[in-house]
């Protein structure tokens, strides 16, 4: 009977050393639905990498020999290493870093390699179902949908991309989507770097790394974001941050490709993709001459509107809220559970969220979390979550030209009253409240909204 792994296409890579290990390896897995690559003279793909799970099994021997650069493989691919012939004493922590490292012996049986090849892969499986869903971009909406389409048609064209809108509405995701999925770079590293965060003194150093010895305290060399992200995408946040003097320093890099580090005198080419994030208008920071517009206009060959979440409506707020509490409360336990409650989901609709998608997280987690405690959608609990969460935005500091200021002493309390009763006569249906008081639905939500109408009521009130 074939057996199939519970990961399609799974690559083992044998790096046999002088253990003469591959064929061994390659009749071992005979019949299972794995592919053996020796890779001792061939140089790892990474797009293919990238695309299908993978696993290292490495003889010790092969340790020091040019074609396994160990520590800068590890970094890189993250794969897990099945270490033939090491003895644990051999486990040192610097050459094999414990969450990756398994050992088996030079004799090993097959029923030894197969056993610890399908708990790797259930391992990586798990990883990889994991990260899906928390990288799953949700895009429902027709802004975010005209995001997506637009960055189709940029895909796989290689120039810089600059990425403008408000903060957290995802441009980070954005930029990882671009090389992940539409990008000859996709198959080497994402090199993040939050520009408004560098320590003065530190750009050079940072960037541009240093040799070994150049300076009192250096005594390893040390690679900069630029060489990290080469064969791969290098992103620079907040780049409206960035002061002038660096702003120069960065523009001479895109545009000779080369870098050298501090303390070297031997320029290096680096190839990489840019992209680039702002919440900034750039047009009049390079207007008010605090951002170069040469760099700018390097910078924004393409560039791409996040929308905020306001703008994506309450299409995207429920889509992102059930992605959240999903993956707080795990798919199969959300199964288990009613529909998540029309009074949620309404409330979440009505919500604004200056932070954008990042806020909404924050409040979907915390529900899940309750959810999960609980096992209900326990609505006195959550409507108190939600309270806090609107006080939260009513008290916070109005630093943001968004930020909706609550002030309570300007409602007009009948009014309020007489939404509730009549909420309460139609059993909290909003088609049917707001036909009976004659205005549209969409006045009624303003007006939900407004007075924070599922902040305060009595518990009673519940549907659910
Ligand atoms: N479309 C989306 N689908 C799922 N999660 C998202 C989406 N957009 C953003 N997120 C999540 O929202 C949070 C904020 O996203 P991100 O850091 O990319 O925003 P940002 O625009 O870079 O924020 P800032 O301006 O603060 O740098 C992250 O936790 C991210 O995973
Ligand atoms: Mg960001």
């Amino acid at each position: 009977m074939r057996t199939t792994t519970p990961i399609e296409e799974l690559d083992l890579y044998v790096w046999e050393g002088k253990a003469d290990i591959v064929e061994r390896v390659a009749r071992c897995m005979a019949s299972l639905d794995v592919e053996v690559i020796r890779a001792d003279d061939t140089p790892v793909n990474p797009q293919r990498l990238a695309a299908r799970a993978s696993i290292a099994v490495v003889s010790v021997s092969a340790i020091d020999t040019s074609a396994l650069v160990l520590r800068d493989w590890q970094a890189t691919h993250g794969m897990p290493v099945i270490w033939v012939g090491a003895a644990p004493r051999d486990n040192d922590p610097a050459m094999y870093p414990a969450e990756y490292s398994y050992i088996l012996p030079l004799d090993f049986t097959c029923a030894e390699l197969r056993g610890l090849v399908s708990k790797l892969v259930l391992q990586l499986r798990a990883h990889s179902a994991q990260t899906a869903g928390a990288d799953a971009l949700v895009a429902e909406s027709e802004p975010m949908r005209a995001l997506m389409r637009e960055i189709e048609t940029f895909a796989d064209c290689d120039t810089s991309v600059l990425v403008h809108g408000e903060t957290g509405t995802g441009k980070e995701r954005i930029a990882e989507l671009l090389h992940r999925k539409h990008s000859r770079y996709g198959g080497g590293p994402f090199v993040a770097v939050n520009c408004g965060a560098i320590p003065d003194g530190l750009f050079e150093s940072l960037f541009f790394g240093h040799a070994k010895g150049s300076f009192t305290g250096a005594a390893l060399a040390h690679k900069g974001y630029f060489e990290q992200a080469d064969g791969g995408t290098l992103f620079l946040d907040e780049i409206g941050d960035l002061p002038l003097y660096q702003q120069v320093k960065l523009l001479r890099v895109l545009e000779d490709g080369t870098v050298t580090r501090i303390g070297s005198a031997t320029p290096m080419k680096v190839d990489f993709r840019l992209v680039a994030a702002t919440n900034r208008q750039l047009p009049n920071l390079v207007k008010e001459g605090s951002f170069r517009a040469d760099l700018y206009y390097r910078l924004a060959v393409i560039e791409l509107i996040v929308p905020s979440l306001e703008e994506r409506g309450a299409i995207d707020k429920i889509a992102l809220f059930k992605a959240f509490i999903a993956t707080v409360v795990g798919a199969e336990r959300l199964d288990g559970l009613p529909e998540l409650p029309y009074w949620l989901a309404d409330s979440v609709a009505a919500m604004r969220f200056p932070g954008n998608v990042r806020e909404l997280r924050n409040l979907a987690e915390r529900i899940g979390v309750t959810v999960r405690q609980t096992g209900t959608w326990d609505a006195t609990r959550l409507r108190r979550l939600l309270a806090g969460a609107l006080g939260a935005q009513a008290s916070a500091p109005a630093d943001s030209a968004l930020q909706p200021v609550v002030d309570r002493s300007k409602w007009d309390m009948a009014e309020r009253s007489r939404l509730l009763a009549a909420l309460d006569q139609n059993g909290w249906r909003r088609k049917d409240t707001a036909q009976f008081l004659g205005i549209s639905r969409k006045v009624l939500w303003e007006k939900i909204r407004k007075y924070q109408i599922f902040d305060e009521e009595p518990e009673t009130r519940e549907s659910e």
